[in-house]
């Protein structure tokens, strides 16, 4: 998966995502939302916004700022903005051209199995995130006790080209960021596939 692969596969998807992933990720993200704790007037990132169902589900008192690099997303995203505090950019999640500390909190749903190098896109988050900040993350990931066989590999080859990686490891996405701390780990779609994580960074 590359950069432009990706333009074009969500350029693809952008008028008919919300018709197959609405109903099916309603829940996880109703989850994630209450797993942020969002307080009035904090300053949310969401990177890979896509169409910005995650909006749909937030509090009006923060304020969103939602990056991601297919204008075809974006275009689906503005249409949900409805006035409150949303700020859309068309930006390279691994490398943003955002202040470090600068957002209280993150929300990465669906968007590390998709961006290409999803271990530099964590790390950029990470940056911009304030120390005693969180991020929620809803994705699937490979089970760590799981073995990478021929099979897996192969589907993962398939599926990438459909868009998303199923065969990327939680610990190789977050190995040696310090001062993390996973608060919450739960099983969410596709029974446990995948994961609704609470991450906070001590400072
Ligand atoms: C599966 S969609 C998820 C969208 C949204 N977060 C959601 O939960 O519905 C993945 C998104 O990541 C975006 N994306 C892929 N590579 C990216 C990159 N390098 N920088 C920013 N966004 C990227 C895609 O354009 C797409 O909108």
């Amino acid at each position: 998966m590359n950069n432009e692969h990706n333009r074009r596969i969500y350029r693809f998807y952008a008028p008919l995502y919300d018709r197959f992933f609405k109903a099916v990720s309603d829940r996880p993200r109703r989850r994630a939302v209450q797993m942020l704790h969002l307080q009035p007037g904090e300053r949310l990132l969401i990177p890979g916004i896509g169409t910005g169902l995650d909006l749909l589900y937030l509090p009006a008192h923060v304020s969103v700022t939602g990056v991601d690099f297919s204008l075809a997303m974006l275009e689906q995203a503005r249409a949900k903005v409805n006035g409150r505090d949303v700020t859309l950019l068309e930006m390279d999640a691994q490398h943003l051209d955002l202040t470090d500390a600068s957002f209280d909190a993150v929300l990465c749903t669906l968007s590390l199995s998709v961006i290409p190098d999803g271990r530099a896109a964590f790390g950029e988050a990470w940056r911009v995130l304030r120390p005693g900040g969180r991020i929620v993350i809803l994705d699937k990931f490979l089970p760590e006790s799981g073995e990478l066989t021929w099979r897996r590999r192969a589907l993962g080859r398939v599926v990438s080209a459909l868009g998303t990686d199923p065969n990327r490891r939680l610990s190789d996405i977050i190995a040696g960021v310090p001062g993390l701390a996973i608060q919450q780990n739960e099983p969410s779609l596709f029974r446990g596939q995948y994961r609704l994580l609470r991450l906070e960074k001590r400072g």
